[in-house]
């Protein structure tokens, strides 16, 4: 039978890997929606390859190039944040959500909140809103798949037995390009040096997050989200090959993991195919050629950002969502040349610092909560900028 698929950041690092598995699936699906945020070129590209029901630009100030861009085709284009949300009420059988930051809080709630199981990249939005979701996801019967790679490994893993039954789960972690770089070495290095992650390709903001090893820390956040098995019972663990995803140890000693090659496609194709499999075109492993998995603890004094999620998520309240806007601004400031790499974590910090913020009890207050951060990011980018 064929499902249709909603897919919010279509022409990003995650939605093109998406599109790569549907392209190869035609028959088993159809897409209802695609999005982007300001790269119309792409979207109209895939929308006439994909024939989706609608394309969304977020940036509204692009809806008449969009529509230009799909004349003559019955697709229908549509702009701006109101237009994303109003596409993720749509029926559909999946909503894959690969929107990057808070950004794609609103549409994630909106197809959660219709009952569409979604297939959840998009960790910015569980990381703010995370006990909103789950409760959203709990009352609408919405399933979330995890698409992270280590969250799908977990997930995978907990079908071999109860989540009650759980002594550990350990997130592994790739530990980045500067995983042996001093502390003063890393002051000294480069955008282009931090988005050159060694195993992985991906969008450039969770590069820079995984150079740092705050996408270590979000992901803490996401699992405890995901996985309600206790905070104190989530360890991560430095395993440079990035081949063991995550694992899963239970009552009597049994441990679980997922392997598989650093693909994004192999759990992109898990949360698609759930609760069936689909062939990919990945490489399978070659453990005979890889020949040794190591592993190491994490140094959370040369990368300070995973003890820094894990006191947000412990305090948690608004300030998970306050961290990730910090985090959101800071990397932008980075990636723009305007901070320096260690400035990033550092930012992150002054900003919990300075505002303690009411706890949320709506998605409104969790949008105040974000908004004030990066407010108070932007000023301490601009004091670092002309110190
Ligand atoms: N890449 C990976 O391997 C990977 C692995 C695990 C988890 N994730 C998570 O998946 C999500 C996507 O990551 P990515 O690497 O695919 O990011 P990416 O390559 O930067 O793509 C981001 C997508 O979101 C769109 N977008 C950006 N800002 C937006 C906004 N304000 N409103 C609406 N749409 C917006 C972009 O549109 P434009 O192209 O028009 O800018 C693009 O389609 C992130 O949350 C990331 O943490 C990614």
């Amino acid at each position: 039978m064929t499902r249709c698929l909603s897919l919010f950041g279509a022409t990003g690092s995650v939605g093109q890997s998406t599109l790569d598995l549907i392209r190869r699936d035609g028959e088993a699906w159809r897409v209802g929606v695609l999005t982007a945020n300001s790269d119309v070129t792409e979207l109209a590209k895939l929308a006439r390859e994909f024939r989706p029901d609608i394309a969304v630009i977020a940036d509204e100030a692009r809806h008449g190039e969009l529509a230009e861009a799909l004349a003559g085709t019955d697709i229908e284009a549509a702009a701006g944040a109101d237009a994303l949300v109003e596409a993720a009420r749509r029926p559909a059988d999946l909503v894959m959500a690969a929107i990057v930051g808070c950004a794609g809080l609103a549409p994630t709630m909106a197809a959660i909140e219709s009952g569409t199981d979604v297939a959840l990249a998009n960790k910015e939005a569980l990381v703010s809103a995370g006990e909103l979701m789950t409760a959203a996801a709990r009352t609408s019967g919405s399933t979330l798949l995890p698409v992270d790679s280590e969250h799908n490994a977990i997930f995978q893993c907990l079908a071999g037995g109860r989540i009650e039954q759980v002594r550990r789960i350990i997130l592994t972690a790739s530990g980045g390009p500067f995983r042996t770089m001093s502390a003063a070495d890393m002051a000294r290095v480069t955008p282009s040096e931090a988005v050159a992650h060694p195993n992985w390709s991906m969008g450039a903001k969770i590069s820079v997050d995984s150079a740092t090893m705050m996408n270590k820390g979000l992901e803490l956040i996401e699992a405890h989200h995901l996985f309600p098995v206790g905070l104190e019972r989530i360890e991560i663990l430095v395993h440079p090959q990035s081949v063991i995803h995550s694992l899963v140890e239970y009552i009597d000693c049994s441990t679980l993991a997922q392997l598989g090659s650093p693909d994004m496609r192999i759990p992109i194709a898990s949360a698609l195919a759930w609760p069936q499999r689909m062939a990919t075109p990945c490489a399978p492993l070659d453990l005979a050629t890889i020949a040794r998995l190591d592993f190491e603890a994490p140094d959370e004094v040369r990368f300070p950002a995973t003890a820094l999620c894990r006191a947000a998520i412990a305090e948690g309240g608004a300030r998970p969502a306050q961290l990730n806007a910090a985090n959101e601004v800071a990397v932008a400031a980075f990636l723009a040349g305007r901070i320096s790499f260690p400035a990033i974590v550092d930012t992150v910090r002054r900003v919990i610092d300075a505002a303690a913020p009411a706890a949320p009890t709506s998605l409104h207050d969790i949008f105040s909560v974000d908004a004030a951060s990066r407010a108070a990011a932007r000023y301490f980018v601009d004091q670092c900028e002309h110190a």
